[in-house]
């Protein structure tokens, strides 16, 4: 099992938007959604993902995409743009959930959490154990109090030295596990 958290501190929390970009970069959180559940031909059943939406009008909001049970979805981003407008407006999608909930109370729900920086310790060196959960910034990264936050209950973890947009990080984090479990 892997889990991904997005920290999106301007994430719409209802479906008055005109598009994904302009309801507070929501496009950012379908780019975190495709790379962590999607592979060419398949959906990971063994990932879950979930976006803390901090924008207006009803913030917080956690938004879960489960690869167990998700269904009826593409890849493309009008599907995400539909799909996202849907849930945010209460009605159901196979796989979605969205709830009223703080990152701080859904990492304390967690365990073996890493938040990826790009000064932590790298992760060719680190022990991810087993269920890792990442947790990672939006467009402009986590908020100190935030990560400050996290960091009581799990480690700093880099990828490299560069800073890379979040849904490549979650895409390189995928690669490194799978080419782990096929070694
Ligand atoms: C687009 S980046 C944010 C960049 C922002 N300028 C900052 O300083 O945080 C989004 C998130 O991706 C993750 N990230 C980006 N590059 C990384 C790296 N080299 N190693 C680990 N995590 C990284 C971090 O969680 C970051 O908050």
């Amino acid at each position: 099992m892997r889990e991904f958290i997005l920290y999106s501190r301007t994430g719409r929390t209802d479906s008055r938007f005109p598009n994904l970009r302009e309801a507070g970069r929501l496009d950012v959180v379908y780019q975190a959604i495709l790379m962590s559940l999607f592979r060419s031909h398949g959906i990971r059943r063994d990932v879950t993902f979930h976006a803390l939406l901090g924008g207006p009008p009803n913030p917080p909001l956690e938004l879960m995409v489960e690869g167990e049970t998700l269904r009826d979805a593409r890849t493309d981003e009008k599907t995400w743009e539909d799909i996202l407008r849907r849930v945010l407006s209460g009605r159901e999608h196979p796989g979605i959930t969205v709830r009223k909930n703080s990152l701080q109370h859904l990492v304390k729900e967690k365990q073996n959490i890493f938040v990826l920086e790009e000064s932590g310790e790298s992760i060719n060196t680190i022990d991810l154990g087993s269920d890792p959960v990442f947790v990672l910034g939006d467009q402009v990264g986590l908020p100190r109090k935030d990560e400050e936050f996290v960091l009581r209950y799990g480690k700093k973890v880099s990828i490299g030295e560069k800073a890379y947009l979040a849904s490549a990080c979650i895409c390189i984090i995928n690669y490194i596990l799978d080419r782990r479990e096929s070694f």
